[in-house]
């Protein structure tokens, strides 16, 4: 009796994300597999593999985090077990890194804590638009894995492009942070850009202003923003917007966090329209980021031995 060859490498996913990791296994012209999780009654949760190639891409968005980070280090250590080499982690959206500091004395810098967890379980993290603030590169804070942090604003742009938008549109970022993001989307299309400046209270309160508001009346704003969580910066971004008198708001983002009290909150702020890529699967995903990341997978299996 033979023993059945394994590939060399293959994708696993989880059972929340399987067309998108279905699509870069595709992508990358590999086989793609299931990672199974039972969750016994008192919450602990049993992961199981099913064998595993030479080089093992894992594909999990690590939103809403707590949960999913010990699964994936329990299918880390299945996938080592079963004898893969080489484990690379694609995690288009990447939890926990605006806590990137500790703002009150004793808090955790979380951002550190866990991109440490997972550098000590896989060989390479690749991910898209990581919320960089003040740690410039994603590899300060990944000491040993390869870590690439893609970004996805020119697909943004390319959806916008395609979209074939009025030319004298707005693109907005509600606050300092968002102004890599909004242009980066703008400039490839020429577009005008307005930048907010936001201050935070608390979890759902924020004020924002926006310096040259007036530059939004009679024209049509999108906003644009890395992340949207409880949509209150998008929100009260586009009341000021159409307070000015913009003829419309929409809304592009690169992870749309899923929660469903979100998109009719930011309808009755008046946002017509909300688009984001398929970082974490949402009604609104509009851009795959599937071959973006196989080209990066390529990149990184290149630089690892
Ligand atoms: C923070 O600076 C980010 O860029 C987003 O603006 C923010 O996280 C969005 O959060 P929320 O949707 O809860 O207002």
């Amino acid at each position: 009796m033979t023993t059945p060859t394994l590939p060399s490498l293959a994708v696993h996913g989880f059972s929340e994300s399987v067309p998108q990791a279905h699509l870069l296994a595709e992508n990358l012209g590999a086989p793609y597999a299931d990672i199974e999780v039972h969750r016994f009654p008192d919450g602990e949760s049993l992961v199981r593999v099913d064998g595993a190639a030479e080089t093992v891409v894992v594909y999990r968005s690590l939103d809403v985090p707590n949960d999913k980070l010990i699964e994936l280090m329990l299918a880390a250590s299945a996938l080592r077990d079963g004898g893969a080499k080489r484990l690379v982690l694609v995690t288009p959206y990447l939890c926990y890194m605006r806590q990137d500091m500790a703002f009150h004395p004793g808090e955790a810098v979380s951002q550190k804590v866990v991109c440490g967890f997972l550098d000590n379980l896989f060989d390479a993290v690749i991910t898209v638009d990581p919320h960089l603030h003040r740690t410039s590169d994603l590899s300060s804070v990944f000491p040993t894995a390869r870590a690439e942090a893609l970004s996805a604003a020119p697909l943004l742009a390319a959806r916008l492009q395609e979209r074939d938008i009025a030319r004298d549109t707005i693109l907005v970022g509600p606050d300092g942070e968002s102004r890599q993001w909004v242009e980066a989307v703008a400039a490839p299309l020429s577009l005008d850009v307005l930048v907010g400046q936001k201050e935070r209270a608390g979890d759902r309160k924020v004020a924002i202003e926006i310096p040259g508001i007036e530059r939004a009346a009679g024209r049509a704003v999108i906003l644009v923003d890395d992340v949207i969580s409880t949509g209150m910066t998008l929100a009260g971004a586009a009341r000021l917007l159409l307070e000015a008198g913009a003829t419309g708001a929409e809304v592009m983002t690169v992870h749309m966090l899923d929660d469903p009290t979100v998109p009719p909150m930011l309808r009755d702020a008046g946002i017509a329209r909300i688009e984001s890529s398929d970082s974490v699967p949402h009604d609104s995903n509009a851009v795959r980021l599937a071959p973006m990341l196989a080209d990066s997978v390529r990149r990184v299996l290149g630089q690892l031995r």
